[in-house]
């Protein structure tokens, strides 16, 4: 049997993140074909082209295991009507200078706990 090897980023850098518990639940109910692996981003620095020249570990690390995924999923919560910072710096690194994340299809999907949370006029 192939299996797939999919990235997972948390949005959230807290330590009781209900997206990581998400994440888990959500990998329990895969199916036996997709291997799961988290792309850590909290060490990351502040993304800045400067670093182009020479990548810190950190970054270079993020870039490889994009680049070993054969897809990845985003489990986040939503800060203040989009995604938080820290997610978005690591799409920035994962983006420069060449682009390993493309991402042709997405699905959101609310992790928010309350009904009206999320709700766009
Ligand atoms: C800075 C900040 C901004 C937030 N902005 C939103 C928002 O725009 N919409 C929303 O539905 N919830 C918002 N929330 C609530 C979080 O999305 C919610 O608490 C989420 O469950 C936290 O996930 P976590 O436990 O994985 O960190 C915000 C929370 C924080 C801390």
């Amino acid at each position: 049997m192939a299996t797939y090897k999919i990235g997972y980023f948390v949005g959230s850098l807290a330590s009781g993140s209900i997206n990581r518990t998400l994440a888990n639940a959500l990998i329990r109910l895969a199916p036996d074909d997709l291997e799961f692996t988290e792309i850590p981003i909290k060490d990351l620095p502040l993304y800045s082209y400067d670093y182009d020249a020479d990548f810190p570990p950190e970054g270079r690390a993020l870039k490889n295991a994009i680049e070993g995924s054969d897809g990845v999923l985003f489990v986040s919560p939503e800060y203040n009507r989009s995604i938080p910072g820290a997610l978005k710096n690591a799409i920035d690194w994962g983006s420069r200078p060449w682009a390993p994340i493309r991402l042709p299809a997405s699905r959101p999907e609310s992790s928010a706990p309350r009904r009206a949370a999320s709700a766009r006029p």
